[in-house]
């Protein structure tokens, strides 16, 4: 039995880069059947960026388009504007990234579609939420971290390097996908009681607040308070009126640091990140495990709060401690002792953990030709009685014919639509034929 949660639920992908891949990518693993449209003789924008081969699609492509099918399809052409609404008339979700306005002008916005296929859940990405005052900007990754809180609340808060600094974490694209995903499955759901599809509208910017959040809430706490006592600015320092950038520090009440290991001298990555708890019983667990029981009588350490006053000191003997261990030995001395902790680990040294080919985490997808097998990271989540499996990402126009035959199209005409432009690129004329 297929217990594929999506199973019958067909996508029209019109998304390029990452943001609107990452979803699609989500919803095919799932079980969607996800129909990438892509321009001819160009296809997604990732497909030719970063590549590693000339003459092969990137790891940026790969890691976000496996299990898709690719039509090449000009929507300008009426022909491929025709292509489309009959995609869009079998499809349960239609779903684009284009730079805003850029659907309107091609005659499929929400209200169009929408006449097409009133069950057709309709998702749109844009930089910004349709109220901003930047929502005509085209938005990349960093407009959505800068805009979002995300970039001015990371970093060093002083010294050179005191600048607003980006997540290497995807916060403005995957996490924009990510969000997308709950806003169409939450549609799918809405649609089996209604009967009608709705339009989600899902900007980079919201999708990157979300996960600031705990960043408003020391927004609020410093315009009562006027400090952080979190901060590695407290007590000593005086805060600005906006939450400043704070480091490593933890982010809520516990007290969280990046300590130095043995090695870092030539390793970049060997640190450890140690965590004391507030709670009394587990502060004099760890005191014990790091040989510190002197803390427990003296007023300075033995309350939370007063550990919050005097954080710079705690942190520079947890450092005297740890700079002669290796980070993981770290981990197995404090760890037993429920200290929260762990090092940090390089993307190398993730992918080389064979725990984490689990069949979920980390997946290994074969592609074939010269690519070969390559790793990704597979669904998020498991569901029980449900195993994703991985296949390759499409070669660009790998299933024109196939769609196009399924849509009813003849084989001439499927060749019609390959030499007036619509489905592959016109041949160039020669300059002197010019
Ligand atoms: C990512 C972004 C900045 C790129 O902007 P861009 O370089 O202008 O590229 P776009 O893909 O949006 O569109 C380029 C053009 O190709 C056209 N196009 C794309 N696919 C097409 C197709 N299959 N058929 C016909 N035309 C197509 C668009 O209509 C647009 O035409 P226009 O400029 O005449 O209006 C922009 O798409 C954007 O801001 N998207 C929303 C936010 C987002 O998702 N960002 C990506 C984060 S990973």
């Amino acid at each position: 039995m297929n217990t594929a949660p999506l199973q019958g639920i067909k996508v029209v992908d019109f998304t390029n880069v990452q943001s609107g891949p990452s979803c699609t990518q989500l919803l095919a693993w799932l079980g969607a059947e996800v129909i990438k449209i892509e321009r001819p003789g160009k296809g997604d924008a990732t497909r030719n960026e970063l590549q590693f081969d000339p003459n092969e699609p990137s790891y940026y492509f790969l890691q976000l388009n496996s299990d898709k099918k690719s039509l090449t399809l000009d929507a300008a052409t009426p022909d491929g504007k025709a292509i489309l609404t009959k995609l869009i008339e079998g499809a349960d979700i239609f779903i684009e990234n284009l730079h805003p306005g850029a659907m309107d002008k091609l005659g499929f916005s929400w209200e169009e579609v929408h006449k097409i296929n009133p069950r057709c859940i309709y998702g749109t990405i844009k930089g910004f939420p349709v109220s901003s005052k930047f929502a005509n900007l085209k938005a990349y990754e960093p407009v959505a971290q800068v805009t979002a809180a995300a970039a001015s609340t990371t970093g060093w808060w002083e010294g050179d390097n005191a600048v607003p600094t980006q997540s290497g974490a995807a916060l403005g694209d995957s996490n924009t996908g990510m969000h997308m995903t709950i806003g169409l499955l939450a549609a799918l759901q809405q649609r089996e009681r209604t009967g009608v599809g709705s339009f989600v509208y899902q900007s980079m910017h919201n999708a990157c607040l979300n996960l600031c959040r705990i960043k408003t809430r020391d927004q609020l706490t410093l315009d009562r308070i006027g400090y952080l006592t979190q901060y590695p600015q407290y007590p000593n320092q005086k805060f600005p009126d906006y939450v400043p950038r704070s480091g490593n520090q933890e982010g809520s009440g516990v007290l969280g640091w990046t300590y130095k290991c043995k090695g870092w001298e030539t390793d970049p990555n060997a640190y450890a990140y140690i965590i004391l708890q507030r709670g009394a019983k587990d502060f004099e667990k760890a005191c014990a495990a790091l040989g510190f029981e002197d803390w427990l009588t003296n007023p300075d350490f033995n309350t939370a709060d007063a550990r919050d006053r005097h954080k710079q000191e705690i942190y520079a003997r947890i450092q005297a401690w740890a700079i002669d261990k290796d980070k993981y030995e770290i981990v197995d001395l404090l760890a037993p002792a429920g200290v929260p902790c762990a090092p940090v680990l390089s993307t190398k040294e993730i992918m080389n953990d064979e725990s984490l080919y689990d069949g979920n985490t980390l997946v290994k997808i074969n592609q074939g030709g010269n690519i070969g097998e390559f790793v990704t990271v597979g669904v998020p989540f498991t569901i029980s009685d449900y195993q994703p499996t991985y296949g390759p990402c499409p070669d660009l126009g790998e299933n024109t014919v196939e769609v196009l035959t399924s849509l009813g199209y003849t084989p001439e005409q499927i060749e019609t639509f390959k030499a007036n432009g619509t489905t592959a690129p016109l041949p160039k004329v020669p300059e002197n034929n010019k």
